[in-house]
């Protein structure tokens, strides 16, 4: 059903700047890792917000939050909207947060009309989007969706050995909703779109048709201590060393697989860390993404000949242990229709695109007809406490959102 709703801008852009105060940094970005007290204080926000316009909010068992707005159709699902709360531990202030604040907006806005949906409408909270703290990535999407197990998701620590059920637990959020119980009529994520495409073609919004896949390992390289001074070069087992070549290793696979595949070595440590020891240890973190999962897989495999050839030649063992592995998907076609057709409603200049970021999406695609909307964001750049977005462009984002639920409020049985 066409409307004139139109969402208020400016009511969007003063919540997003009112809780970039939870865990803001000097330097302008958020650290709000999940399950911190930072995240905790922004739920507590969200939840409030959500129950001055008369929201029913709901956790389940592993801190995702559902806020839902009744139809007219009691026995109809309710379309839902939403993305994440958390951040990278020096992240932006418009990752995940745009999607969730932009679906309060769009609740916001049905209530000032009185407008009644035939669905239900519900606005979700994922927790752990990010897998900064806590890994994988999309952890309680994954769950929810049945793709993850929840037990050893509970199980997982952080760096300082913090457990996720032991936080969950701290912060107030392991709720009592069992978790996958509800599912929804259709879901849709707005997000920015965290490249540079739209705003180097000057598009106002991403159809977004799809995700591509992404691969997560954890190594180990055991080599052995040893002085810096007196150890001939000939005779190290530089772990330290090693770890550079794995690291170029994982760059030169993503090269090869490129120009659609990336690969990234985010996080590595190394021991004993003294200045005059040879390093006889390290750990790093590593992740591949490619739109095409045989290609993942090949990625894959190569990582593990490389892997074989350093440490023989380095004297050193290498373990490589992928954690994660999430294929690349399809978002619905009659989703994407609604975003494409929410965009042209607007006149706002959009194109398709396929999703480079992993999204909660990607997960919930896995339960039911789901799409998600882009919006530019400056130089393409996220994961960085420089990330930005404009005004006008968050605006756009949240109203092609309300139109896309509208126009599946009106289709979906
Ligand atoms: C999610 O933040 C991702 O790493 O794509
Ligand atoms: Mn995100
Ligand atoms: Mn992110």
């Amino acid at each position: 059903m066409a409307t004139n709703l139109r969402i208020n801008g400016e009511r969007l852009w003063s919540t997003l700047m009112e809780t970039a105060a939870f865990g803001a940094t000097p330097k302008g970005g958020i650290r709000r890792l999940a399950l911190s007290d930072e995240d905790r204080m922004v739920r507590d926000w969200f939840r409030a917000a959500c129950e001055r316009l008369g929201l029913e909010v709901s956790v389940d068992g592993i801190g995702n939050m559902f806020a839902t707005r009744a139809g007219t159709d009691p026995s109809a699902r309710a379309i839902a909207f939403g993305s994440h709360l958390d951040t990278q531990p020096a992240g932006g202030k418009f990752d995940g947060i745009l999607g969730v604040l932009a679906g309060l907006e769009v609740m916001a806005t049905l209530a000032d009309a009185g407008y009644e949906t035939a669905h239900p409408l519900t606005l979700v909270n994922w927790t752990n989007e990010e897998g900064a703290r806590f890994a994988p990535a999309m952890m309680c999407s994954g769950v929810y969706a049945g793709e993850l197990d929840a037990a050893p998701m509970m199980a997982g620590v952080d760096r300082d050995g913090r457990s996720f059920s032991g936080e969950l637990e701290r912060i107030g959020y392991r709720g009592r909703e069992p978790v996958g119980e509800r599912r929804f009529a259709a879901f849709v994520e707005l997000h920015i779109e965290q490249g540079p495409i739209l705003e180097m073609e000057q598009k106002t919004i991403g159809v977004v048709t799809g995700g591509q896949g992404l691969l997560w390992f954890d190594g180990t390289i055991t080599g052995r201590d040893s002085h810096a001074g007196t150890t001939p070069m000939p005779l190290r087992r530089d772990a330290m060393a090693a770890l550079a070549e794995v690291a170029l290793a994982i760059e030169g696979i993503a090269r090869a697989h490129g120009p659609a595949g990336v690969g990234t070595m985010g996080e590595a440590h190394v021991l004993p860390g003294s200045r005059n020891t040879i390093p006889g240890g390290a750990t790093f973190k590593a992740e591949f993404r490619h739109p095409d999962g045989a290609e993942l897989t090949a990625m894959e495999a190569e990582l593990a000949a490389r892997v074989a050839a350093i440490a023989a030649q380095r004297g050193v063992t290498i373990d490589v242990r992928r954690i994660w592995r999430k294929d690349p998907i399809t978002f619905d076609a009659a989703v994407v229709d609604a975003v494409r057709g929410a965009a042209a409603k607007s006149g706002f200049p959009s194109r398709e695109m396929i999703s480079g970021a992993g999204h909660d999406a990607f997960y919930v695609a896995g339960t039911c007809p789901t799409g998600m909307i882009f919006i530019p964001c400056w130089e393409g750049i996220s994961h960085n406490e420089e990330e930005s977005a404009t005004e006008g462009d968050c605006s756009a984002g949240a109203q092609v959102l309300l139109d896309a639920v509208l126009t599946l409020d009106s289709r979906a049985a």
